[in-house]
């Protein structure tokens, strides 16, 4: 079982962003930052809501923790199951490769990060062939379809392809290509941000369901405060690359103190156009 109340992952004056190459041939980097200081903690089994604006950071910051961006400094610090806490800033490739099945990504677009050419159970298979190359064909199999039967597909989409599949089915997929590798860290980036309402809600429910069931922990990245309290325990607000409130959904939602957070509150409560 999951240890509940521990850190997880936690962040310490993280400053992150992009090197950008510049110079005669491009042969100097410059660091280019867009967070700023970053300190939060993610309780295991936990969701921590990550709430701003369009260009305020978010992504950077959850490509940032999974060493899909640049960390200039500060230390990412990482409490696995068991055995000792290991410090993710800055890991080369070959230390990140058995922790990548742990800390995986789901993104906004499934129309994108789905490869059209490719069936949903090659896309199913291609993470469990590199961290799980010893599992045999059966094991495979069997790992597919309990993983759609807990994102709610059966087995028989194994032979189609993304094309002909809603955007919340495509979804659907999606987490069931994080889950297959038993992660237990998820970063969701503006994950139902592309879906109808009434989808949204659907796959908002399914990753709850799957953190009650798997013991998750979650960041769940969205610009959309609405979306991001139905799911989260605690909020962290983020403008122009740095946090400038965090607290419990209650505190955030009911007592905010910064001017912004009133702001992000105050345009969800605006009727939708
Ligand atoms: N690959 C990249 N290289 C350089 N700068 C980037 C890259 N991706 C994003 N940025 C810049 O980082 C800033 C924050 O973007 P992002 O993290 O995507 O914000 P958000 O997810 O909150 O919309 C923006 O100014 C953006 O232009
Ligand atoms: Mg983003």
């Amino acid at each position: 079982m999951p240890i509940v109340g521990t850190g997880h992952l936690e962040l310490t004056a993280v400053n992150a962003g992009y090197l950008e190459r510049s110079g005669f041939f491009a042969r100097r980097q410059r660091e280019f930052p867009v967070c700023h200081d970053i300190h939060l903690t993610m309780e295991r089994g936990k969701t921590l809501g990550l709430v701003g604006e369009s260009g305020s950071g978010k992504t950077t910051l959850g490509r940032a923790i999974l060493g899909l961006a640049s960390v200039f400094s500060g230390t990412i610090r990482y409490h696995p199951p068991e055995g000792p806490a290991i410090e993710l800033q800055n890991l080369n490739q070959a230390r990140w490769r058995p922790l990548r099945k742990k800390l995986q990504i789901i993104f906004q677009d499934p129309f994108s990060t789905l490869n059209p050419r490719l069936s949903i159970e090659s896309i199913l298979s291609e993470g469990m062939r590199v961290h799980f190359p010893d599992q045999s064909q059966p094991e495979r199999q069997e790992k597919m379809r309990s993983t759609l039967d807990l994102v709610g597909l059966s087995a028989d989409v194994l032979s189609r392809y993304p094309h002909e599949f809603s955007g919340g089915q495509r979804q659907r997929i999606s987490i069931a290509r994080a889950l297959i590798l038993d992660p237990e860290f998820i970063v969701a980036d503006e994950c139902v941000s592309a879906l109808d309402v009434s989808i949204q809600a659907q796959i908002i429910n399914l990753l709850l369901d799957l953190q009650d069931r798997l013991g998750l922990t979650y960041l769940f990245i969205s610009h959309d405060l609405a979306v991001v309290k139905h799911l989260s325990h605690e909020i962290a607000v983020m403008q122009e690359g740095r946090i400038v409130e965090k607290g419990s959904v209650e505190k955030i939602t009911a007592t905010p103190e910064h001017p912004y957070t009133r702001e992000l509150l105050e345009a969800n409560l605006a009727p939708a156009i």
